[in-house]
């Protein structure tokens, strides 16, 4: 069986390359994460720009493989297989790595895996916590997904069970921070500038939790109108807005939502795992409610370090290590990009 893998993973504003080692009883141990982000560049747009994201992965791609094999001590020639991302995610920058792994794997001559990103930011917690319980939940909560999903096997069977309807959580969280002037990513100041707020302040507006609404979907759109509303009313009053309160309180509205929902979902599933993943699973607050939440319904939870929440290689690796271990077929050199990958 191929042990040591190579994951690469380009579907946004991050250039990762991870190697993992997948031992003969499944455990996966993480050699190396090395990242090279394009975040800086697109920073004064307010959001990913897909052309310079697509540029910066080509420039970063080789040193990025470079010092991650440096990292682990190894060289190119350890490697047993490839796995990439192949979707979903931005076209052009996918398509970098795609061919940068296809490369990889024909001068190797090693099996390619295509992955999918989603999957790749629950099977991370693998390298963290140990082997996923079948099944198990999962909230994936990022920059361009929200979704609730029950995880029969990292490597076949993911089923969604709920999504957002709108905006993805950590799309809300980029655009009120930038309704409060904080820069982008606007995950990180929202959570530094919350920690001097009350997040009673304000009662945002909790979407979709009314009695009609889908049970497991999310929506964000309401919650960020509110917030922009709320701030304009106050600076129309010539007020100062209240940057630290406005951001704990719409924190809190994120956090109630999500945490009430994957709680639910577990307990009348009856599945006692819940693992958070995606970049805002790094929210303190998130994390805090929901260990809160789980410890009182007896789900044990599972978050990985915040490192390895947001995008990288290593999750693609660890992905791909569990797809070897299951058995499936590697990817036709002919793989290609898929933007709209379902899970
Ligand atoms: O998973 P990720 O790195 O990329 C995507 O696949 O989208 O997630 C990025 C998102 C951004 O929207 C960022 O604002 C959010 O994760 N984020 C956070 C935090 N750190 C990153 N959101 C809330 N609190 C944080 N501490
Ligand atoms: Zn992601």
């Amino acid at each position: 069986m191929p042990s040591i893998i190579m994951g690469v993973e380009t579907s946004c504003d991050e250039t990762g390359v991870g190697l993992v080692r997948l031992h003969d009883d499944g455990t996966v141990e993480l050699l190396a994460d090395e990242v090279a982000s394009s975040v800086e560049e697109h920073a004064r747009f307010g959001g990913v720009v897909p052309e310079v994201a697509s540029r910066a992965h080509l420039e970063a791609m080789a040193p990025t493989v470079r010092r991650a094999f440096e990292s682990a001590g190894l060289e190119l020639s350890d490697v047993d297989a490839v796995a990439v991302t192949v979707g979903p995610g931005l076209a052009g920058a996918l398509l970098v790595g795609v061919a940068a792994a296809k490369a990889y794997a024909a001068a190797l001559d090693v099996p390619l895996y295509g992955v999918n990103h989603l999957a790749g930011h629950i099977a991370v917690d693998t390298l963290e916590h140990g082997p996923l319980p079948s099944p198990c939940l999962a909230l994936l909560v990022s920059g361009g997904h929200t979704q609730l999903l029950r995880v029969d096997h990292i490597a076949s069977k993911i089923t969604e069970i709920g999504s957002t309807v709108d905006d993805a959580a950590g799309e809300a969280y980029d655009k009120v921070a930038r309704l409060l002037g904080l820069p982008y990513p606007g995950g990180p100041p929202i959570d530094k500038a919350a920690k001097s707020g009350d997040a009673q302040a304000i009662a945002f507006p909790r979407g979709m939790t009314g009695p009609r609404d889908a049970k497991f979907d999310f929506s964000f759109s309401g919650l960020k109108t509110a917030v922009a509303r709320w701030v304009e009313a106050t600076e129309s009053r010539g007020e100062q807005v209240p940057v630290a309160d406005v951001a704990a309180s719409f924190q809190e509205a994120v956090a109630d939502v999500l945490t009430a929902k994957a709680v639910r979902a577990a307990t009348e599933s009856g599945i006692g795992t819940l693992v958070i993943s995606g970049g805002v699973a790094a929210n303190s607050r998130l994390s805090a409610l929901a260990r809160q939440r789980c410890a009182e319904a007896g789900i044990e939870l599972r978050v990985p370090r915040p490192r390895l929440c947001t995008d990288n290689g290593a999750m693609i690796a660890a992905l791909g290590a569990h797809v070897v271990a299951a058995g499936c077929a590697p990817s036709a050199m002919d793989l290609s990009a898929n933007p709209a990958l379902p899970v």
